[in-house]
This record gives C-alpha cells, structure tokens and sequence, in this order.
C-alpha cells in the first residue's frame, strides 16, 4: 500500500503529562483531537509500550502542553525520544503541579488537563477518551507536524502511530541511494557522508551516536 496519502493528515505536538505516585513523568505525541465541544472531550493516541501508557491507566488524569513553535525544542528530543522508566525526564524543566498533574512552565500555546472516561483499544496503541476538566491559555503559535518536519527536520520514532520505517523509501519497498545514517538518541536521520565534527542537529549528539542504515 502507498502510505502517502497517511502522511498528509495534519497534527499539532504535544506533551502529555502524568503522575507516576508523586513523580512527574510523560511523552511527546501528535495524535490529539477535541472529540465534543459542550463539556469538552478530547482523545490522545498512546503506544501501549510507552511507559506514560501505564502511568494513565495507573492514574487517570494528565495534562497536554500544547507545543509552541517559541517552545524549547529540547523538550521533543527529551519527552519524545527517552523513556521515563529510566530517566527523569522534567528534571531540567520548569513545572508546578495543578490538579496532581504536571504543567510544563515556559513558552506554550496553551494546557489543558483531563481525567480519563475510557480506553479504547487499537492493537499497538490505546486510543484514550478524556474529559477535559481545566485549561490554561498562552499565546504562543501551536506548532504543527509539518513545522516539525520541515523546519525542525524531527523524525517520528517506533511507538508514534506516524512512525514510517526508514530504511525503504516512501510508498516503496526499495531502499533509498546513498549513504543514511540515524541518531540513535533522537532517530534523527543524515542523508550523506558524515563529517568528523558532525553534531546531531535536533539533540546535539556527536557523530559517534551515529549508525549508518
Ligand atoms: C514527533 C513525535 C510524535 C510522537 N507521537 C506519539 C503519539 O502520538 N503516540 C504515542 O504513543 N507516542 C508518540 N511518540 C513516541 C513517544 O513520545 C516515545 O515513545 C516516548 O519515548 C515514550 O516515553 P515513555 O516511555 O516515557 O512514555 C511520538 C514521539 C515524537 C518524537
């Protein structure tokens, strides 16, 4: 099948927060939508093997930080590409607590927090209904998927519902020409020769972090 067509369908980024027993924990994800508009509903899409999958079904209430282009870009690498099973990941970060779920301070388009009504089941992923039950408004323009790609240049790693595999090129089975080389701490992907200095562009990791494809 020509999956093409899939990665027309547009998103936003999120960071969705949660409390693992006292400590705040989270991920990045794109798939996000307000589901009914009187006593708003919204629904997430999470990997069953994201670690945040099953601090929510644990507590049932998180928070989304909807993603700014203003917003520090690191927080993609850090909540997107690493697992809180073993990394705190909002060390580092400026948060408080609201409603026992963690709010990231700095530049947003906005938060919203949500207590879960039910899960529905997908295969690889759970597709999580909400109500929403608080918001808090910011001004910063909500940075899309397409901003991601294009001007961030950011991948989309294996639990993301969006992941397409990288070793072939699209709609295809053949692989792609030239040498290809992947971040393995971000799933950054080098198109080309790799230069000696060379520095992951999203997350800053040195070329040896580096794999070739
Ligand atoms: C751009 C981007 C979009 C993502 N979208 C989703 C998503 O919609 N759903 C999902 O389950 N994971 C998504 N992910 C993957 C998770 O953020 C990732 O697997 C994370 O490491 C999980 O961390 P955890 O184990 O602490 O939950 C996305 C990651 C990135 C970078």
């Amino acid at each position: 099948m020509d999956i093409t067509a899939l990665r027309n369908i547009t998103y936003g980024l999120y960071v969705v927060g949660t409390n693992d027993n006292g400590r705040p924990t989270g991920c990045i994800i794109n798939t996000c939508f307000q589901v009914t508009s009187e006593n708003p509903i919204v629904a997430i899409s999470m990997n069953k093997n994201n670690y945040t999958h099953d601090v929510i079904v644990r507590h049932r209430k998180f928070s989304l930080a909807i993603l700014a282009e203003e917003s520090d870009t690191s927080l993609i690498t850090t909540f997107g590409f690493q697992s809180s099973r073993n990394k705190n990941k909002y060390e580092g970060y400026d948060y408080s607590w609201k409603d026992d779920v963690p709010i990231l301070n700095g530049k947003f388009s906005g938060h919203i927090i949500c207590e879960v009504l039910h899960f529905a089941n997908n295969e690889t992923h759970d597709v999580i209904f909400a109500r929403v039950t608080d918001t808090i408004a910011d001004d910063g323009t909500p940075m899309t998927y397409a901003y991601y790609h294009n001007v961030i240049k950011g991948k989309a790693p294996k639990n993301a519902p969006t992941y397409v595999k990288e070793e072939t090129a699209p709609g295809t089975n053949q692989p792609k020409p030239g040498k290809r080389y992947v971040c393995e701490v971000c799933g950054y992907i080098h198109e080309g020769e790799l230069p000696d200095d060379f520095k992951c562009p999203i997350c800053q990791a040195p070329r040896n972090c580096f794999k070739e494809i």
